[in-house]
């Protein structure tokens, strides 16, 4: 694949990186959450998330504007739950003329929230949160810039 931007929409353990994993191997993939995972376990801060996004979005720009000429697949693999932040990521994507798929995971709540039952105590949420993050999700279109979306609805 050559210049295809893939980002991941959807809740807390709506199974986007698990989805990632097993069908887009060989992609680079940026992501946020992976980056506040240390020996010591997963370690959540609201300054290490911002610095997280900060390295996603210094990596995501050196290769929309590699001087060799960008190519690939690249998947962003974070919530993106509503257009405002879909569009920081699809907008210099496009720019760089890279076609841009949406995959919006339409997980169940009740999925959702047994899934993150199962997860190790460092990953495991508050339910409210995940409650939360799906009652804000708003699903992608293409009037946002998407090329193409798929919804995902596994068990
Ligand atoms: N299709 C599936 N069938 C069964 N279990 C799954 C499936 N997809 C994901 N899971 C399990 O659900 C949990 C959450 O999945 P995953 O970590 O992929 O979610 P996520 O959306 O990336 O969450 P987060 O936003 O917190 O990173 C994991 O324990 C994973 O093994
Ligand atoms: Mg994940």
């Amino acid at each position: 694949m050559n210049k295809v931007l893939v980002v991941m929409v959807g809740p807390q353990a709506s199974g986007k990186s698990t989805w990632v994993a097993n069908n887009a191997p060989g992609a680079r993939v940026l992501s946020p959450d992976a980056l506040l995972q240390t020996p010591e376990g997963y370690r959540w801060s609201e300054p290490r998330v911002k610095e997280a996004w900060a390295r996603c979005h210094v990596a995501f720009r050196a290769i929309l504007h590699a001087p060799e000429g960008a190519t690939g697949l690249v998947v962003w693999d974070a919530m993106n739950l509503d257009r405002a932040r879909r569009t920081e990521l699809l907008a210099p994507a496009q720019r760089a003329g890279w076609t841009v798929i949406g995959i919006a995971m339409l997980t169940p709540l009740e999925v959702c929230l047994a899934r993150n039952e199962a997860r190790p105590p460092d990953r495991r949420l508050t339910p409210s949160i995940i409650i939360d993050a799906q009652r804000r999700m708003t699903l992608p279109t293409t009037a946002e810039g998407f090329n193409l979306i798929q919804r995902i609805r596994l068990p």
